[in-house]
């Protein structure tokens, strides 16, 4: 038995979740916590002291849940900071019997892995897309095939040094050891995209509080990651502003109780009443207008987004469309704003899964997408327990599944 914990460091919170991987290969979440936290801006750790006594409160409601301890973690990482890159590299095979090994393919990723990087970044990812047998290309696992010229095509993510470094001391500085660093909206994608969806093509975009995270997804991989550096935040302290509300916490309460990310859906005789900032006087304003601020910043939210993802070439590859999460994405007719945005491109609302395991109700959210994702990640890339699984187990199906995928691109 193993346990998975995911660790989420969010701008608006952190949260931990401690899945347990069976003998049989079947997975379990087991606790789970949930902190506020201050301590982070756009990714970057602006506040050591407060991340790290969010991460303690987090990790200690998840061990108390589970009566488990928790030791070490898989950590998400995100930010404007984070780059991905397009790699192909080469290998000759001159053994007579031309076997692709484990060595070789150990050797073509080193290959693929020589970039001159410049000193204040670091390679968090080496994505393999495809191999390419003497010029077949699409191959997905080449292990035990024969070939005499081995290539493959990778996304490689890299991040800066010192925002990667700060999350990882604060982790450590809350008493546990980092197990990896993961691209947030990779990990995200693991949890909320289908398989289909990430092999004809689809983009998910993360809404979070303080980043929206891309990511384009194409044969089985991920093709493009970017961040752009707005959220739901901004849509909270917009309504703050503009409507003089007493403060931020009862912006994000109108927002979430009265907000829509369509003002025109919004009955026009409704309205939203509110005490003026600094003042006794009751303010009623048409929530129609109060969802016209919210929208023209989802709008704008979306349209980076998509400038994003013109940047990267793949705009018109994503056949599979657009799958909106993160917190962000839960104001009602977001996915119908995305539409519009999106040139009518399918658009929909993507909650966290675990393949048909029930997770804890209060994590089948957007919010906890990341959280899901990474333990998906860590019960994907560790080692299977010692025992043969069970294939019967609807998990270890769904596992399989995403394996195939997942062992060469992670
Ligand atoms: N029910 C809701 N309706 C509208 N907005 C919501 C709702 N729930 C959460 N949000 C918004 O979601 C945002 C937080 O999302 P999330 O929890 O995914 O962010 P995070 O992971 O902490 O931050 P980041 O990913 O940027 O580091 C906040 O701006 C909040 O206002
Ligand atoms: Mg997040």
């Amino acid at each position: 038995m193993t346990l998975i914990v995911g660790l989420d460091i969010g701008t608006t919170k952190v949260c931990c979740l401690a899945v347990r991987r069976h003998a049989d290969g079947t997975l379990q979440p087991v606790g789970y916590g949930v902190a506020p936290c201050r301590g982070l801006r756009q990714g970057q750790v602006v506040d050591m002291e407060q991340t790290v006594a969010a991460i303690q409160q987090a990790v200690h409601e998840a061990q108390t849940m589970g009566e488990i301890t928790i030791t070490g973690a898989i950590v998400g990482a995100t930010g404007e900071h984070i780059e991905s890159m397009q790699r192909r590299a080469e290998i000759t095979i001159t053994r007579p019997d031309r076997e692709v090994t484990a060595e070789d393919l150990e050797r073509l990723r080193l290959q693929l892995q020589q970039v001159h990087l410049p000193p204040d970044r670091e390679l968090m990812h080496t994505l393999i897309r495809q191999y390419i047998l003497d010029g077949q290309p699409g191959i997905i696992n080449p292990l035990g095939m024969s070939a005499s010229h081995l290539q493959a095509e990778a996304t490689l993510i890299t991040g800066s040094i010192t925002f990667l470094q700060n999350l990882r001391r604060s982790v450590e500085r809350a008493g546990l050891e980092v197990q990896a660093m993961v691209l947030e909206p990779y990990a995200s994608g693991l949890a909320v995209l289908s398989p289909e969806e990430r092999e004809v093509g689809a983009a998910l975009i993360d809404i979070g509080g303080g980043t929206t995270d891309v990511a384009a997804f194409k044969e089985n991989g991920l093709v493009f990651s970017s961040a752009v550096p707005i959220g739901g935040n901004q849509v909270t302290r917009d309504v703050y502003i503009l409507f003089r509300l007493a403060n931020p916490e009862e912006a994000e309460r109108l927002k979430r109780e009265y907000g829509s990310a369509l003002a025109a859906r919004v009955p026009e005789e409704e309205r939203v009443s509110y005490r003026e900032m600094g003042t006794q006087v009751e303010r009623r304003v048409p929530r129609r207008l109060f969802s016209e601020v919210i929208e023209e910043r989802m709008r704008e939210i979306l349209e980076l987004a998509r400038d994003e993802l013109q940047r990267s070439g793949l705009y018109n590859e994503l056949a599979a469309g657009i799958v909106l999460t993160g917190g962000g994405s839960s104001l009602p007719c977001t996915a119908e704003l995305g539409r519009q945005v999106f040139d009518g491109l399918p658009v929909r609302i993507g909650a966290p899964q675990i393949g048909s395991i029930q997770l804890p109700s209060a994590l089948q959210h957007p919010a906890f997408a990341t959280a899901v994702g990474l333990t998906l990640y860590g019960a994907l890339t560790q080692p299977d327990p010692p025992t043969a699984p069970m294939p019967a187990q609807l998990w270890q199906r769904i596992v399989q599944k995403f394996k195939r995928w997942f062992k060469h691109s992670s």
